[in-house]
């Protein structure tokens, strides 16, 4: 497995851009990325970070972004956008939902939604809710059929498999419809021998604190399960609003090539340095090559 990598390693190319994404991709050609997996400004929750705007004026701003999203990304590609409404005056605000609707009508298809469960999430105490300990990974695709490698994201079957399938039961060796006429059968047979399954579309991710240069950084893994997921070794992966490079992090050791853009130049700075470091600085082109 490690001389593979290496080989692929050897032809990757990853590139950070700094500047406005939907400018920047002006540049790219038509049907270029295979997956944009990214996570925007969640409206203006961090503005005196790195801007945002007001969640009045979210879909406007992000639909011209999502217009170069659509050209650049190929037909069989998927746009992975991980977002989460933020609270305003008691209540959820809806701009998320009107992002969805409103890139559905652009022609997005919205195939899923993920959600990744963070088990470390923010402590505290509200008169009106829980802590929040998810957030939205929407899919979009831009037609039915798309790349998905399902195999290359299963999980062990799990400790409970073991008991549980030494003791079948008669309707455990047959397909077991639901009783209340649902439509939904089962057939637990089916599970024994197997060593890995599929997963589900929730996601279990801790957050992680280790990158305090950035306020908002999603853990590794969650691009990883997507990448595996979306694309092949040599595809090509785009994360827009890329922030501290954890796209390239993750998208470099999968032998995949890697485009990240952000908006200010220090984050840009940080997601370079992202880069693994077998990979080596091609002034003044941004481009990155592999050193072997
Ligand atoms: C939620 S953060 C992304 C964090 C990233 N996922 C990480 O793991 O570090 C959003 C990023 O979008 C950048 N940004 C805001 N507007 C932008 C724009 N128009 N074009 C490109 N980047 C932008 C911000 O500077 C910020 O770093």
């Amino acid at each position: 497995m490690t001389n593979f990598y290496a080989v692929i390693l050897d032809m990757i190319d990853a590139r950070v851009h700094c500047g406005d994404c939907a400018e920047i991709l002006q540049d790219y050609p038509d049907a270029f990325f295979d997956l944009i997996i990214t996570s925007p400004p969640y409206a203006d929750r961090r503005q005196s970070l790195y801007g945002g705007v007001a969640p009045e004026a979210y879909v406007e701003w992000f639909l011209p972004k999502a217009e170069q999203f659509w050209r650049v990304l190929k037909p069989s590609g998927s746009f992975v956008l991980n977002i989460k409404e933020r609270v305003e005056n008691g209540e959820r605000h809806t701009y998320v939902l009107e992002l969805i609707l409103a890139l559905k009508k652009a022609g997005w298809l919205w195939v899923e939604e993920y959600i990744w469960h963070k088990k470390n999430c923010y402590p505290g105490k509200w008169p009106n809710r829980f802590r929040d300990a998810w957030e939205r990974c929407l899919h979009f695709t831009k037609s039915r059929q798309f790349k998905m490698r399902q195999e290359a994201v299963m999980v062990p079957v799990g400790d409970w498999a073991e008991k549980r399938l030494k003791r079948l039961g008669e309707n455990d060796v047959v397909r077991f419809d639901s009783r209340v006429g649902s439509g939904f059968g089962k057939n637990i047979a089916n599970w024994l021998g197997r060593e890995y399954v599929y997963p589900t579309n929730v996601l279990t991710f801790a957050t992680e604190c280790s990158n305090k240069n950035h306020p908002a950084a999603f853990p590794k893994a969650l691009p990883e399960w997507f990448i595996k997921l979306f694309t092949d070794p040599g595809d090509w992966v785009l994360d827009p609003f890329v922030g501290s490079g954890t796209t390239i992090a993750a998208a470099v050791p999968l032998g995949r090539h890697v485009v990240g853009i952000d908006l200010k130049p220090e984050y840009c700075e940080l997601a370079k340095a992202a880069i693994p470091e077998q990979m080596v600085l091609l002034e003044p082109t941004g481009m990155y090559v592999c050193d072997g």
